[in-house]
């Protein structure tokens, strides 16, 4: 028995590569990535998934409006989903759907939790701000999600490095390759085994 895996994207997904690599190549052993669902339509992590033939859904915030949320419930209990993974996705989800998926929903950000993280900290400004504070080391955190932005049981953090010269896009890129890359998958495949076992 596998946990079925549905990924929520919003961007290039580069995160959502490493869990179809990281499946591949046998690191992902407990679940399967049945579905991937993004809330913008021009995503090019949804190429990705169809490359890789898995199944994909848009759930646009912008069109949905206030039924977003219900819209988004629907596909993923459709597709009978075990496990959510927020992979890059820019939407932050209303206490009544984390707790209706509590446990059930794993987020990757890229820094090292409790700093430079919460609401209005996503993407490239996570960089920025570790750069702007002078910190010597950032990194990657995976963590369960909750009501609160960011504040979530942490499953998996691992350090990087910050260099001189740094430039916000060179630091993403090597938080993305030494750390995200890296914890997601095993943090997922974690959870995905502790799933299993529970069902038994
Ligand atoms: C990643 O760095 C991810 O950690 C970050 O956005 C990027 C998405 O890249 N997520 C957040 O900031 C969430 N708060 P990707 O689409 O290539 O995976």
């Amino acid at each position: 028995m596998k946990a079925n895996i549905s990924v929520l994207v919003s961007g290039g997904g580069t995160n959502l590569q490493a869990l179809i690599d990281a499946q591949k190549s046998g690191i992902i052993t407990s679940g399967e990535i049945n579905l991937v669902i993004s809330n913008n339509p021009n995503a090019y992590a949804l190429e990705r998934a169809k490359t890789n033939g898995i199944k994909t859904a848009v759930c646009n915030k912008k069109e949905l409006g206030n039924a977003f949320e219900d819209e988004l419930i629907k596909i993923l209990d459709e597709n009978k989903t075990d496990i959510i993974v927020l992979a890059g996705f820019m939407c932050i989800l209303s206490e009544q759907f984390t707790t209706k998926y509590a446990n059930r929903i794993i987020n990757v950000h890229p820094s090292l939790i409790p700093s430079f993280c919460g609401k209005g900290f996503y993407g490239l400004r996570v960089h920025e701000e570790a750069l702007k504070y002078g910190v010597k080391v950032t990194g990657a955190t995976v963590h369960f999600v909750n009501e609160i932005p960011d504040g979530g049981k942490i499953i998996m953090q691992k350090a990087v490095e910050i260099k001189d010269g740094d430039t916000p896009e060179i630091l993403q890129k090597r938080v993305m390759k030494e750390a995200e890359w890296k914890i997601l998958p095993l943090s997922l495949e974690k959870v995905c085994k502790e799933i299993i076992n529970a069902g038994e």
